[in-house]
């Protein structure tokens, strides 16, 4: 009997081994930054001519391949990490499989600049999804960086242990086609939703577990975009109340007084984000609310 749960237990540990090798790490997704790109040959101008010519992903449409310093008119394109980033014309997307653990929440992190006057959005989503158009239309009018490029972020449960992530500029009204944002540095990061404590009613309070901060961000922040669902919101127990975004912040690029992240109002007034209780939770204690606010709008609830 006990030789045999001992084999059972070897199973159960080489099952567990190989999960981990398979499953995606948090960080940068496989060729997540284009580096890797396509031939000459499966180029015309700056636009990819073969859906397959850049490793690891899927390309539809109008998509072309950028290299920092390249210039569009007047405007010098930058990329912020590596040489190369891709741009999304009209209704062009870009997509990729990845292995993650099904049942978890992911939360995605990307950079994007805008290139165009137009109002920009792009479309964030992930198969399989079990809900219908359940996708996120994340808002790009504000710049909100002073070098062009603003990092935006986006969560989800993932349904299956096999997803596609597709990213993908919807059709506006305007119609040019070459029109659309530079993307680069694509991130995964795997989020445990915290509980409640003795110690602190909210959930997530200290903000610590939150979406994939890019390690070489000029602003060293993360835009979580405003009206999202709560089931899309890359900061647990969070919601983002507010027209504009919030920015999601990391101990090592700003002061922050306790623990590794904040989160700051970047659009002052028009921001907000908030938590529900229920009336049942509300009832049962008395509340204190305390919460660091530091003058640059730097917020934190403890
Ligand atoms: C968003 O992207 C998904 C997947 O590419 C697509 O099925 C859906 O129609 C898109 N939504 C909009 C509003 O363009």
């Amino acid at each position: 009997m006990q030789k045999i749960s001992a084999i059972l237990l070897v199973v159960v540990l080489l099952c567990a081994i190989s999960n981990g090798v398979l499953s995606f790490i948090d960080g940068i997704l496989p060729n997540g930054q284009f580096e890797y790109g396509p031939k000459p040959h499966q180029m015309k101008g700056t636009r990819v001519i073969d859906p397959k010519a850049i490793p690891n992903w899927e390309l539809t449409g109008f998509v072309e391949y950028i290299k920092s310093g390249q210039k569009q008119g007047d405007m010098l394109l930058v990329v912020p990490e590596g040489a190369f980033a891709v741009r999304l014309g009209e209704d062009a997307s870009i997509k990729t499989k990845v292995k993650v653990t099904k049942g978890l929440f992911y939360s995605i992190t990307f950079n994007v600049a805008r290139t165009c006057a137009q109002e920009e959005k792009l479309n964030v989503s992930v198969s399989p999804n079990s809900e219908p158009h359940d996708w996120g239309i994340l808002p790009m009018q504000t710049m909100y960086s002073s070098n062009g490029w603003d990092t935006y972020s986006w969560g989800f449960v993932a349904e299956a242990s096999d997803i596609e992530i597709s990213i993908h500029n919807p059709l506006t009204v305007e119609k040019d086609p070459a029109c659309g944002p530079l993307i680069d540095s694509i991130a995964l990061k795997a989020l445990f939703p915290p509980r409640r404590t003795n110690q602190n009613m909210l959930k997530n309070g200290d903000f610590e577990e939150g979406p994939f901060v890019l390690p070489k961000t000029d602003v060293g922040g993360v835009l979580i975009p405003p009206n999202i669902e709560d089931d899309h919101s890359p900061l647990p127990g969070w919601m983002i109340e507010s027209l504009k975004a919030v920015k999601y912040l990391d101990a090592e690029h700003f002061a922050i007084p306790k623990g590794k992240r904040a989160v700051e109002l970047i659009a002052g007034k028009e921001s907000a984000i908030a938590q529900v209780w229920s009336r049942r939770l509300q009832a049962k204690c008395m509340h204190f609310l305390s919460l660091w606010v530091m003058p640059t709008t730097l917020v934190r609830v403890i």
